[in-house]
């Protein structure tokens, strides 16, 4: 499945704002908040809708209803940051939990909690805002396929051209949304020109502060 990048000038904007080493934690989640927003309606693009009646003031209207069941699965932790714009959307959305850690030396990521609601034939958005290597988000594919989902959507604010190969690879059929598909990993296997640790950025953890 290909990749989708958002090309919008105000999505090119919040997220110039996010790559700012200035940027603190308290503007850094607003923003989040508001590219998650972006990110959601691109990648619902395609969600089926039924014929809804309504009276407007004026008249009767056939007008449309969403007709599809969604969970939202964030990757702990920064997926967290990107939670409530989607829950905000779609109130009704079930609501998912993987935490996953990359190793600092080795890239590698490991499981350390999972909490899937029912995913069989609903629609499944990812989120995590940064797609490095790729190994955090296929591993939580990877869970979710294993639970019985077959749309599997990944939203994500940065993407490195290695961890899209490698999902492409991996699950051909796996969308993928980003705001911003980057240049290249560097050693440390960190998105250039990125913004650096998104959980630190968010939560003020690290030497994010400096
Ligand atoms: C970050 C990010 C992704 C992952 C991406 O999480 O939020 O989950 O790295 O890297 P990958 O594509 O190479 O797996 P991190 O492990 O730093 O955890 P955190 O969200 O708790 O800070
Ligand atoms: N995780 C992040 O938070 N940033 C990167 O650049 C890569 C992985």
């Amino acid at each position: 499945m290909p990749l989708t990048e958002l090309h919008h000038p105000v999505v090119d904007h919040w997220i110039t704002r996010l790559r700012d080493r200035r940027t603190r934690p308290d503007e850094f989640r607003v923003i989040c908040k508001r590219l998650t927003w972006f990110l959601v309606i691109e990648a619902t693009r395609d969600l089926p809708t039924v014929v809804h009646e309504v009276e407007t003031p004026l008249e009767r209207h056939a007008g449309r209803a969403l007709d599809a069941d969604l969970v939202v699965v964030p990757i702990l932790r920064a997926g967290l940051g990107m939670l409530e714009a989607v829950t905000d959307m779609f109130p009704k959305i079930a609501v998912g939990y993987v935490g996953l850690e990359r190793d600092h030396t080795t890239a590698m990521a490991s499981t350390y909690y999972c909490k899937l609601p029912e995913v069989r034939d609903r629609v499944v958005l990812v989120v995590d805002p940064m797609l490095a290597t790729g190994g955090s988000a296929g591993a939580a594919v990877e869970m979710l396929r294993k639970a019985g989902a077959r749309d599997v959507r990944l939203l994500s604010m940065v993407a490195a051209p290695e961890g899209v190969r490698a999902l492409e690879k991996r699950f051909p059929d796996l969308k993928i949304v980003t705001a911003a598909l980057d240049r290249e990993l560097n050693d440390s296997k960190y998105i250039l020109p990125g913004l650096g640790d998104f959980g630190d950025r968010l939560y003020g953890t690290g030497d994010t502060l400096l």
